[in-house]
């Protein structure tokens, strides 16, 4: 309990009052705040930009964007340019979702066996690490093309800010300063990272002082000046292949001209008369938190006790399924049938759940390698919500922690690692872990299969209710699983349902991992059961949510990131 009540004092949440129109998320620790404007992020100077966005008439599409590019300046372990993503859009005035995919594509040179050594074992650090790890970015094409369907403002007011704090230059947090001297051997290997990110002697920038990028500056205004085909085919493009054949790599302008954004419809599925929307293929996110809820809605979760082993062994085992079938059937929807319908069927959930032994842990038959756990998971999550009702749910990423470590010379941003999303060979695991096969083998212009599952939660009415989405490489699926059946199952606020202490089991290796204040009891119970425990060694996932309890909106920004904010718009 006093644990409990200590997490919820650190709990990141904002006020918004009469006389101020964007108050700072840690100022005040009032669970509610009245608005018409929220967003949360994982970086406090790209929420107020959001937040200010709001303040000026923007809506949320609008705020999401500036948030998005401004990410990409404060938070340049995640945030970026050189990346891709997935954004929920809820179009209040038409009552609709739109999915908007803007994962990277692999180049028209990747090859099924384009990572594997000479034995025909994965090189690890080729996938990686080597240039060839570079998929097609698609966060600025995905980013401008929200903008210009669904945003109100110009592309100028929108990247504004993110101009100006590149450079202007932002004060090196903690957090910040921490992350690059965790990332230093990868990052000074490059000398372009090396210049923009560290000092002379290359040591990290301290706390407080100030870090400038003006490189960057000048490539988000040649964007705000022309647009996505700066970036696609202009001055950004040459920079890029550029530094990308410097490296020896095969990514070249045909590539770069060939991205495109692709509009899909949401996955939904409903949770106790609740609808629950969230990123189709290629995504995994949303086909399997669907089906994991509705193997979970079989029982009365509630009454089994939140955290409990009887319910936990539920939760695992639930886990348990989705991801084995994650490793066979998901992949990019344009070149492989991602059995989408009947993953997310109810009838097939009511089958898993009969199926689920309910005194002893479940068996994954076979062995495998183990999660990587010590590798830094950067992805980012934020969430806007307007005065209208129109909310984004988005999640973005460079892959790994500053993706494969390479800057762009001359552009000053990093370029992603996101073809290690593939399955390099059946059977071998990724980066975070995960098995698959063919449906996620390596093709051209294909998109990798991903974990990032932004959602949405609409009540019965059909408004909308929460936003969420996490960081977490293959864990999050199970963080934002579990934020949502804290919300909807367990009655928290959300505030309450991001504190709260998570678990994560993906079917291989078959171990629970877990955070500090999943109790003994509960352990001690599961592990006689048979489910082997391992303490997680970093925290699992960070939400970033916006959910809505009348016209009061609650910002939760996740305490396990120290920079994160919710900044609200009066
Ligand atoms: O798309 C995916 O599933 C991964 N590239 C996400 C990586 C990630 O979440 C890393 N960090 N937290």
């Amino acid at each position: 309990m006093v644990v409990r009540i200590g997490v919820l004092l650190v709990m990141l949440v904002a006020q918004v009052s009469a006389d101020q129109a964007i108050i700072d998320a840690k100022a005040r620790f009032h669970p509610l705040l009245a608005g018409s404007g929220m967003v949360v992020s994982q970086e406090r100077l790209a929420s107020e930009v959001g937040a200010a966005i709001l303040a000026e008439g923007g809506n949320a599409i609008d705020a999401a964007v500036a948030t998005g590019f401004a990410l990409a300046v404060t938070l340049p372990r995640a945030g970026n340019i050189g990346g891709g993503g997935f954004m929920l859009v809820y179009l209040a005035e038409q009552r609709r979702t739109v999915a908007i995919d803007y994962r990277e594509m692999a180049p028209r040179s990747a090859r099924p066996d384009m990572f594997l050594d000479a034995q025909g074992n994965v090189d690890t650090q080729r996938a990686r690490f080597g240039i060839d790890a570079t998929a097609i970015p698609g966060t600025v094409a995905g980013l401008l093309h929200a903008l210009e369907r669904y945003g109100s403002m110009s592309r100028e007011q929108v990247m504004a800010p993110a101009i100006a704090l590149a450079a202007n230059g932002i004060r090196v947090s903690a957090d910040l300063s921490e992350s690059l001297q965790a990332r230093a051997q990868r990052l000074l290997a490059d000398p372009a990272s090396a210049g923009y990110f560290y000092r002379a002697d290359g040591s990290a920038p301290a706390i407080g002082s100030q870090l400038y990028q003006p490189d960057l500056a000048a490539t988000l205004q040649r964007i705000s000046d022309r647009g996505r085909d700066e970036f696609y085919a202009g001055k950004t493009a040459d920079l890029m292949v550029a530094t990308i054949a410097s490296h020896g790599g095969q990514l070249d302008h045909r590539d770069l001209a060939s991205y495109r954004v692709v509009e899909r419809q949401p996955v939904c599925g409903s949770y106790r008369g609740n609808t629950v929307c969230a990123m189709p293929p290629p995504s995994s996110g949303g086909v399997h938190l669907i089906q994991m809820l509705n193997i979970l809605e079989n029982w009365d979760l509630r009454s089994l006790g939140h955290n409990s082993a009887a319910y936990l062994h539920r939760l695992i085992e639930s886990m348990r399924r989705a991801y084995a079938d994650r490793s066979r059937y998901l992949g990019d929807p344009d070149f492989y049938q991602v059995p989408v319908l009947a993953l997310t069927d109810k009838g097939y959930a009511a089958r898993s759940a009969e199926q689920i032994p309910l005194d002893k842990a479940g068996d994954s038959a076979a062995v495998a390698p183990g999660l990587e756990l010590q590798e830094s998971f950067e992805t980012t999550h934020y969430s806007t919500w307007d005065r209208s009702g129109n909310v984004v749910s988005n999640t973005y990423t460079l892959n790994f922690s500053y993706g494969n470590g390479k800057s762009v010379a001359g552009a000053g941003f990093l370029l992603n690692n996101e073809m290690d999303d593939f399955s390099a060979k059946r059977g071998a695991a990724n980066g975070f872990g995960l098995l698959g096969e063919e449906a996620n083998k390596i093709e051209p212009y294909k998109r990798p299969l991903s974990s990032m599952t932004p959602a949405l939660v609409f009540a019965a009415d059909g408004q909308p209710l929460l936003a969420t989405g996490s960081p977490g490489g293959s864990t999050i699926i199970t963080v934002v699983l579990q934020t949502l059946l804290n919300y909807l199952e367990f009655g928290m606020n959300i505030a309450e349902a991001t504190a709260a202490p998570r678990i994560h089991h993906q079917w291989w290796p078959d171990k629970v991992f877990w955070e500090q204040g999943i109790s003994a009891d509960s352990r001690a119970i599961l592990t006689a059961m048979g489910h082997q425990f391992e303490l997680a060694p970093r925290v699992l996932g960070a939400t970033m949510s916006v959910s809505r309890q009348q016209q009061w909106l609650q910002g939760a920004a996740d305490y396990r990131r120290s920079e994160a904010a919710a900044a609200g718009a009066y």
